[in-house]
């Protein structure tokens, strides 16, 4: 889909990016990585060209970038930066509407496309669409910039630390949705970023770059387990067995538990523990309510008098979640094993704290 060549660019003595030779797949999201000035945002801005190489070729599908007309290819690339960029003095419909202006797209049609991408960034169209910039928060504006980037369409994003300018916790947000939305639109993605959990999460591959070359560009998976030099292995830090986990789904470390009715008779309950040291708790509506040991159960007049609370959204998580937020829910909660529920909030199975560290001894090297 997008081929690099290699691609230099010059600034006098400054080599802002050297030889670097590039491809990202179709469908794919390539996460460009490295220390501030390495060439990041210089590559970037050289595959819609809004930056010319020195030397080397950009191709997109087969067709050189530098025979296509500039304005027309960046008319097909969206592109999200980390100022945002939204224009002040108009509305968010009207800087999401800009580039399917340009376009000539029909009134009607413009108008369900902003409300449609509104939607897709979990903003309501009624609340927001004629807001401007100025009364959004960070987060909302980088939403409508990432909606903006999206309008017409393009089968390229190019995006420049999208969420770069909010807290952690929106970020997380942001990121979580960006999956989302990258699951249902599956568009051709250059991101690039400062934040190493971040490209972990997001990447398909990640291009990891020093002073204007590329060092290393694998998936997250390999560039964790085998980084390609001390660069990478003291960029990716210490902790990679850790970050690998964020790449891991609990999904296949699910195992059986027993959930338990709270009225049941503390001697159904006993007899049902199947040798497990511990139950979990439901209630009628089979949502998971808390827990209760064997041992205090035995010493019990009733589960209720027996059991800890803990609301789900608290002790527990959902199939969809990775090992590494797992762990970090057990460290939270000092519990050695975690309930698994569905989006009812009834059991699943649980994941054990000994088969994440098994996991994160597998494959090291
Ligand atoms: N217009 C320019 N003139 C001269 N040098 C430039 C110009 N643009 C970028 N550079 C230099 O090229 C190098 C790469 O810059 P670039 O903006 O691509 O870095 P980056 O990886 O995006 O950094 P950051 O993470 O800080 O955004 C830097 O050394 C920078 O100083
Ligand atoms: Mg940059």
């Amino acid at each position: 889909m997008i081929r690099l060549e290699q691609v230099t660019k010059r600034y006098g003595e400054t080599i802002a990016v050297n030889g670097l030779s590039l491809e990202i797949g179709e469908g794919e999201v390539c996460v460009l990585i490295g220390p501030s000035g390495c060439g990041k945002t210089t590559t970037l801005r050289m595959i819609n060209r809004l930056i010319e190489p020195t030397a080397g070729h950009i191709f997109i599908n087969g067709q050189n970038t530098a025979s296509i007309e500039a304005d027309k290819l960046r008319l097909s690339i969206g592109y999200a930066i980390q100022s945002v960029g939204l224009f002040p003095h108009m509305t968010v419909s009207d800087n999401i509407a800009v580039v399917p202006r340009l376009l000539h797209w029909e009134k009607s049609r413009i108008a369900r496309r902003v409300e449609e991408l509104l939607e897709l960034v979990g903003l309501n169209p009624a609340e927001y669409a004629r807001k401007h910039p100025a009364q959004l928060s960070g987060g909302e504006a980088q939403r409508i910039g990432v909606a903006r980037a999206l309008a017409a369409d393009p089968p390229i994003m190019l995006m420049d630390e999208p969420f770069g300018a909010v807290d952690p916790l929106t970020r997380e947000r942001l990121q979580a949705q960006f999956i989302q939305i990258q699951q249902k639109v599956k568009k051709t993605i250059v991101l690039v970023t400062h934040d190493l959990d971040e490209a972990i999460r997001l990447a398909d591959r990640i291009a990891i770059m020093e002073s204007g070359r590329l060092v290393q560009y694998d998936t997250p998976e390999v560039i964790l387990a085998r980084p390609a030099n001390k660069f990478v292995r003291d960029f990716v830090g210490a902790d990679r067995a850790l970050k690998r986990l964020s790449r891991v789904s609990i999904k296949d470390f699910i195992t059986p538990a027993i959930t338990v009715n709270v009225n049941l008779p503390v001697k159904e309950a006993i007899a049902s523990t199947q040798g497990y040291r511990w139950l979990w708790v439901e209630d009628d509506d089979r949502r998971l309510i808390g827990w209760v040991d064997g041992n205090t159960l035995a010493h019990s007049a009733s589960i209720k008098e027996a059991m800890d609370e803990g609301e789900a959204s608290e002790i527990a998580l959902s199939d969809r979640a990775t090992l590494r937020e797992a762990l970090s829910r057990m460290l939270g909660l000092g519990f050695k094993h975690i309930p698994i529920v569905d989006d009812g909030q009834r059991l699943i199975g649980e994941v054990a704290l000994g088969d994440i560290e098994a996991a994160t001894t597998e494959g090291e090297g």
